[in-house]
């Protein structure tokens, strides 16, 4: 993931104004760091198949990390979760005030979409990139998640609907990058398959982080935990030992489709995608 690093730092988002914190503003969570999950499975997935795509890639794969990184940053927000600490570092709300945290998520949602026009692939390509990304995480997709979350603060949900919740506000757009990778190297079926391995990724993923919530401290998951006491969280519905028991059979299911890989996305992408799967474990 090196080369991705540099192609941030390469690409990171700039404007030279008279405001006197906006650009440092701009660039803080994306170089704060994070697991850049999210940009290593669409890079696995074009290396496994056509490694001379992977610059082209990076363009993607970096889209998609403005727009989770955007989604942090509106998510710690006190109108929504209201947290002080994101990546390690005090969010852009408390470091300098709730109008720069707003518009610097702004600014890095529309920036995702300017890096992605100018990825240099046919504009049959780009488009579905585009499309990509505006479905999984805009209005259909994490944005509704995010809504259905913070709207039902205190007004518990059933376990299906909790499913529902965590698909969109997490899961379609793990499902996303993933598919984006296929799209890249132009094969549709494995976009359809990778996009519904990924939605049961994404769960788990989210699973995961719920139980994160409860067993790791604020240093250990550089982001406010213990957090999620008026959220739907699997470990608010279930408890810490059912959303564990949940992940484990997701993370079971998971590891079989794996296995039906062919050898050569097994060979790129197993190691990252077991880490996650057995992060709980
Ligand atoms: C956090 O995402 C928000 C969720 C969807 C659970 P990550 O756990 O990928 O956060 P970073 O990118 O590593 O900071
Ligand atoms: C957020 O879920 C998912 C996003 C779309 C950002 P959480 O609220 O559980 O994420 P954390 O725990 O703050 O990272
Ligand atoms: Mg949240
Ligand atoms: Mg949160
Ligand atoms: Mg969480």
């Amino acid at each position: 993931m090196q080369n991705f690093e540099n192609f941030l730092l390469n690409h990171l988002p700039r404007s030279k104004s008279i405001h006197p914190h906006y650009e440092a503003a701009l660039q803080k969570m994306l170089l704060a760091g994070g697991k850049r999950f999210r940009p290593a499975l669409l890079l696995g997935v074009v290396n496994a198949y056509n490694p001379l795509m992977i610059e082209g890639a990076m363009h993607a794969a970096y889209a998609i990390e403005l727009l989770h990184t955007y989604s942090l940053i509106h998510d710690d927000l006190p109108a929504m979760d209201n947290s002080p600490l994101r990546r390690g570092e005090i969010t852009l709300h408390v470091a300098y005030d709730e109008v720069t945290a707003i518009l610097v998520g702004d600014a890095l949602n529309t920036y995702s979409f300017e890096v992605l026009s100018n990825a240099p692939f046919s504009d049959y390509t780009r488009v579905a990139l585009i499309r990509e990304l505006a479905t999984n995480g805009g209005l259909g997709g994490m944005v509704l998640g995010q809504a259905i979350d913070c709207y039902f603060e205190n007004k518990p949900l059933s376990l299906e609907e909790v499913k529902i919740l965590h698909t969109n506000k997490t899961a379609k757009l793990i499902a996303a990058s993933l598919k984006m990778g296929a799209i890249i190297i132009g094969n549709e079926k494995l976009a359809d398959i990778l996009y519904d391995f990924g939605i049961k990724l994404g769960l788990l993923f989210q699973i995961q982080d719920d139980i994160l919530d409860v067993t790791q401290t604020a240093q250990e998951a550089g982001k406010l935990t213990g957090n999620d006491e008026s959220k739907n969280s699997f470990v608010t519905l279930l408890g810490l030992d059912g959303a564990l028991v949940e992940a484990n059979i997701v993370a079971d299911e998971l590891i079989l489709e794996l296995s039906n890989f062919d050898e050569k996305l097994k060979n790129e992408l197993s190691s990252l995608l077991l880490e996650y799967i057995n992060r709980h474990r």
